[in-house]
């Protein structure tokens, strides 16, 4: 049984307990985080710990901890589940309140914090749908609420897919659950970052990567049929880290294989892991 952190107290997952009135329950009023854990240390944490705080801000929540604090936490619950490799999954919601749209006068935010088994990442290539982008304007809150995303995805998942991408007035925004690059003619494409869609720390430290490599991207808009002609499309995420589209909507991308560029990417991408792996046991 796993080991779980709530509200200051660390216990066996199956005896933590959330009131039904708190409004992460009522309302999606809340936020999350998740933290890819290599070799029992968090990866790019204050990435991770200023997004949080992005998006406590953003709802106004009071943050309920220092960085150092979350940091601290963080690390003893990787501890307390045998360390090593997972992905740490951590909430925070506004509180238990009688239930009233409007924010509560007093009310203490519910900490929650969890080590999960980490989804495999997929080299070999993954595939997608696309649909339309139906979710709120202020897709760059790591909220709770994530009814739309839950739907989009089931639709890939029932048409026999891994991921949706999604496009909003006929420009891709990012997928239900990861970022997108596009790779057109040799050049290497993500959309610029916007209320419209998740800043992915994945993209933001592929982005620094790519350019340290020599292989520029352009932060641009990516048109429907620029994704339909691309030669290559990725998604990135904490999980799938940088995970080649080799068919969409059925038809494959490019000649169906993971591409050239994508390759020097994933390369990359290890060659990042491993210098943060090496670094975290000095
Ligand atoms: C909607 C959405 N976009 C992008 C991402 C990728 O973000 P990150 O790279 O920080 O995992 C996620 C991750 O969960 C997501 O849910």
């Amino acid at each position: 049984m796993s080991t779980v952190y709530l509200n200051g107290d660390f216990l066996p997952l199956d005896e933590a307990r959330v009131p039904v009135l708190d409004r992460g329950f009522m309302f999606g009023d809340g936020i999350y985080e998740v933290i890819p854990v290599y070799d029992g240390m968090p990866f790019h944490a204050d990435r991770h710990m200023g997004r949080l705080e992005n998006s406590l801000a953003a709802i106004r929540i009071h943050n309920p901890l220092a960085r150092e604090q979350w940091l601290e936490l963080l690390t003893e619950l990787v501890n307390r589940n045998g360390g090593g490799e997972c992905s740490l999954y951590l909430q925070v919601t506004r509180g238990v309140a009688k239930r009233e749209h409007a924010f509560p006068a007093q009310v203490t935010p519910t900490v929650f914090a969890m080590c999960n088994s980490r989804h495999a990442a997929r080299p070999e290539g993954v595939s997608a749908v696309l649909r339309e982008d139906y979710r709120w304007g202020r897709c760059d809150i790591k909220a709770i609420s994530l009814l739309a995303n839950v739907l989009l995805r089931q639709e890939a998942v029932e048409a026999g897919a891994d991921e949706t991408i999604l496009v909003r007035d006929g420009m891709v925004t990012e997928a239900a659950a990861s970022s997108v690059f596009v790779v057109r003619d040799d050049f290497i494409v993500t959309p610029p970052k916007s209320p419209m869609s998740l800043p992915g720390v994945t993209r933001d430290v592929l982005l620094e990567i790519l350019d340290a490599a020599g292989l520029p991207c352009i932060e641009g808009q990516i048109k429907v049929e620029d994704l339909r002609e691309a030669d290559e499309i990725w998604l990135t995420g904490s999980s799938l880290e940088v995970a080649p589209v080799i068919q969409l909507e059925g038809q494959a991308v490019g000649n169906g294989k993971p591409g050239m560029v994508w390759k020097r990417a994933w390369k990359e991408f290890q060659q990042h892991k491993a210098r943060f792996r090496e670094a975290s046991t000095q």
